[in-house]
């Protein structure tokens, strides 16, 4: 805009100048030596316009620039109480979306790149999700790989290398307590030294669906509004392809079971945990009643993470058992247009209640010999925790409890798929609460 008006002013005075030369020029009783004197006179100008215009130019550029940080300035200062910038240009939102920090967890595995490369590919806007590496274990080729990404990430690496001492009959969980300490550092690095209101916790050995941050964007408007949600994570702890729906890309469920594995929490939550943090198994910690206080994540039906490293602290089994096999969406599904406000607890749970207990009650024997004489959908009925692990275990499901809750559980009920038909392993209708002592 202010380039193209430059334009016209410089072309317009180089126009008035010929014209004014041919006029002078052409006067009638102009001698040779007068015209030659003109132009020498108008060479002159010529050559003071093109300075002045020149240094125009340049004084145009610094006033373009220093609008431009005015306006930069402007964003960040509007972008900073509610953690909030305006959508990118075309991107189809007319609500502002939230920034939402990145933070990826690295150690000594230079397949990082293989992570970091699609956070990258798949983000829709920098300035809205803006990538921390945080790495632990001061590995060098990992930190010289990571270091290659320039300023595209902000690499960040935990100082405290010291070694943990434990006794002798823990010591083979010392890479949980390292864990611990980086999660601890690195989440108050994202919170309390950058300021981050939001943030995406991710790790280096996974790979991401492409309409991640679609998801994460559509349904931060949930985790902030609804207090009975604590965290989204990208993860269905059942999802292998014989256990999904790989259509239902678009179906999200409420979770009492804190699934992590990609997993977004505001700084609201934070500043409840960071001070009673602790020192080894966060995750299965933040599991715990006194931490999570009834409240739920959403989790999607179709996983939009999946992890490729086998090499780690946690079981090498555990992934060519079953981590392996979780399938990763490949259906991209445009969520930041949907409605999302089904998901919030006063919608879904009578919904959810009602849809659960009206499915057809069958045994487990009755579905596998395919004794059922309709398409919809069925329920399981579980009452002891013996029953509830040995019809998992059946079924193909995880058959673990944290705290009394099944994996991807809520209000007890785990949905999943079976030869094409939906099916809910659930408690009773009158359940109320999750016993504890199950685990
Ligand atoms: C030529 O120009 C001079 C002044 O520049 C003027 O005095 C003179 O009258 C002009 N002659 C004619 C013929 O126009
Ligand atoms: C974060 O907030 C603190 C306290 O308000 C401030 O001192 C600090 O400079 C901020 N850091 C950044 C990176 O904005
Ligand atoms: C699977 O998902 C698709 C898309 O949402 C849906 O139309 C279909 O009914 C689902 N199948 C079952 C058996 O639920």
């Amino acid at each position: 805009m202010r380039q193209k008006l430059l334009v016209y002013v410089v072309a317009g005075t180089l126009l008035w100048s010929l014209v004014y030369l041919l006029v002078f020029v052409n006067r009638p009783n102009g001698s040779v030596r007068r015209t030659e004197e003109t132009l020498n006179s108008l060479t002159e100008q010529l050559a003071d316009l093109q300075n002045t215009l020149s240094q125009q130019n340049a004084e145009n550029r610094r006033l373009l620039d220093a609008l431009n940080k005015i306006a930069d300035n402007r964003a960040v200062a509007a972008a900073a109480p509610a953690g909030l910038v305006a959508p990118a240009a075309g991107g189809g939102a007319t609500v502002a979306a939230p920034v939402i920090a990145v933070l990826v967890f690295a150690c000594n595995r230079v397949t990082v790149s293989r992570h970091l490369d699609q956070v990258l590919r798949y983000r829709p806007d920098p300035a809205r999700f803006p990538v921390i590496v945080s790495q632990d274990c001061g590995d060098r080729p990992t930190a010289e790989v990571i270091a290659g990404y320039g300023s595209a990430v902000k690499h960040i690496q935990q100082p405290d290398q010291s070694d943990i001492v434990l006794p002798a009959k823990e010591k083979k969980f010392k890479g949980y307590f390292k864990i611990a300490r980086h999660y601890r550092w690195a989440l108050s690095q994202a919170f309390d030294t950058f300021n981050h209101s939001t943030v995406l916790i991710l790790e280096d050995d996974l790979d991401i669906a492409p309409d991640i941050f679609d998801y994460f964007t559509s349904t931060y408007p949930l985790l902030r509004d609804d207090p009975t949600l604590w965290c989204v994570s990208a993860w269905n702890d059942n999802g292998k392809l014989s256990r999904i729906n790989a259509s239902a890309a678009e179906l999200l469920y409420r979770s009492d079971f804190f699934p992590g594995l990609g997993w977004m929490i505001t700084d609201k939550l934070w500043h409840e945990l960071r001070d009673k943090w602790p020192k080894s198994y966060w995750d299965d910690w933040m599991r715990e009643p006194a931490q999570r206080l009834d409240r739920a994540c959403i989790r999607p039906e179709v996983s939009r993470t999946r992890t490729f490293g086998k090499k780690g602290v946690s079981n090498g089994l555990f992934f060519e058992k079953h981590l392996k096999f979780i399938h990763l969406n490949d259906r991209p599904v445009p969520f930041t247009k949907m409605d999302m406000r089904y998901l919030l607890r006063e919608n879904y749970d009578p919904w959810f209640v009602d849809h659960v207990y009206s499915c057809q009650e069958v045994t487990y024997t009755e579905l596998k010999a395919r004794q059922i004489g309709h398409k919809d959908c069925v329920r399981i009925q579980y009452v002891t925790k013996d029953g509830f692990k040995r019809t998992a275990k059946m079924l193909g499901l995880m058959d673990d409890l944290k705290s009394g809750v099944p994996r991807t559980g809520y209000r007890g009920v785990v949905s999943f798929m079976y030869e094409d038909r939906r099916v809910y392993l659930a408690p009773r209708p009158d359940w109320t609460k999750y016993d504890l002592t199950w685990s």
